[in-house]
């Protein structure tokens, strides 16, 4: 295993921090977590603004390639330019992580020896997206991270029985008061349709009596949150990249997952713990030092799990695939 123990983050990080405050989250960590080995080749499933990606490549020159997938196109340019510097060692994939099989096929590259998944949202789709994920901002109720998917979140809130808005709430939110927020959503979008970030804001906010509105974080904190993972059919993805992921990595292959809250954390925990191709290295899931929350505050729901490959059926060769796909894999090589 390579050390990254010593070398501090190079300048782009900082710039990159100042542009969009994403700052990435559990860097020693992941990079421990992924036990990079020279000549290694890793996936980074979730390349955001390339923040992970930057470190492997920055601090350990012996690695030979990162394979990075977002679905998301803006955030993928902006990940290009700050890793212009390591072009030769960087494939950028525009694709949702759920294809990572078919996209290695299509690649030719048969095991990767870790795959990373840092999950979520980053900062730049909070600030600076313009789609309505955060209810301080005054935007769109998009919420769509691949601008290609067929739902927004305008959607869902103007568009969805009342009794179907309220269990999503209530799932994807664990908001007890998704009943009442349903309802008057449901109330409102019958004199006029919502749609927008602030103006849903106010709607939830004046759904739940004042005495009771949480002191720490906003009232429309958990319903903003249900109606992303719907839109971005997160559980859904997660589900299926745990189930498709492991065949992916040579044995011994690490596979390491950044998750924010609890149903993923779940997930991930009941895989790595059930699936008889893994071996979970991680008891209790990893979490930021006090100092890493201190200094980014987005950090402090993080969890890090992390799981080797232990063996199982691995891909099928590139035959099998130019046989079942001849069009190629359902992404862009950007
Ligand atoms: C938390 S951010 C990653 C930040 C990154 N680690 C960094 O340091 O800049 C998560 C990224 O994953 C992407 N993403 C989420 N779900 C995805 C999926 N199913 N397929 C591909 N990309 C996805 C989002 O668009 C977002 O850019």
């Amino acid at each position: 295993m390579i050390s990254t123990a010593a070398i501090s983050p190079p300048n782009s990080e900082l710039a990159v921090k100042k542009e969009t405050m994403h700052v990435p989250v559990m860097v020693s960590e992941v990079l421990d977590g992924l036990s990079l080995r020279s000549g290694g080749i890793y996936v980074d499933a979730t390349l955001g603004l390339g923040g992970h990606t930057e470190a492997i490549l920055s601090r350990c020159p012996e690695v030979r390639m990162v394979i990075g997938l977002d679905y998301d196109t803006e955030a993928m340019e902006k990940a290009k330019s700050r890793l212009a510097p390591f072009s030769d060692r960087v494939r950028f994939i525009r694709s949702n992580f759920i294809h990572l099989h078919d996209v290695l096929l299509y690649n030719r590259i048969e095991q990767v020896d870790g795959i990373l998944m840092d999950l979520g949202i980053s900062s730049f789709h909070l600030e600076n997206s313009g789609r309505g994920f955060s209810f301080f901002r005054d935007e769109p109720l998009d919420m769509r991270m691949d601008p290609s998917g067929a739902l927004t979140a305008a959607d869902i809130v103007n568009k969805f029985p009342v009794e179907r808005l309220t269990d999503l709430i209530q799932t994807y939110g664990e908001e007890r008061w998704a009943k009442r927020i349903a309802k008057r959503i449901y109330e409102r979008r019958n004199i006029e349709m919502i749609l927008s970030s602030t103006d849903l804001a106010e709607v939830i906010a004046s759904s739940i009596p004042r005495k009771y509105h949480p002191r720490r974080i906003h009232p429309a904190t958990r319903t903003f949150q249900a109606l992303r993972i719907a839109v971005n059919r997160e559980l859904e993805n997660l589900k299926e990249a745990l189930d498709s992921f492991p065949p992916c990595l040579r044995s011994g292959g690490r596979v390491c997952i950044i998750s924010f809250h609890s149903m993923e954390d779940r997930l991930v925990k009941i895989a790595f713990r059930e699936d008889e191709r893994l071996k979970s290295l991680t008891k209790k899931p990893l979490v930021p030092s006090l100092e890493e929350i201190h200094g980014n505050p987005r950090a402090r729901s993080a969890k890090l799990r992390i799981a080797q490959y232990i063996g199982g059926p691995t891909l099928r060769g590139q035959d099998y695939y130019n046989d079942c796909n001849p069009k190629g894999p359902k992404c862009d090589s950007a």
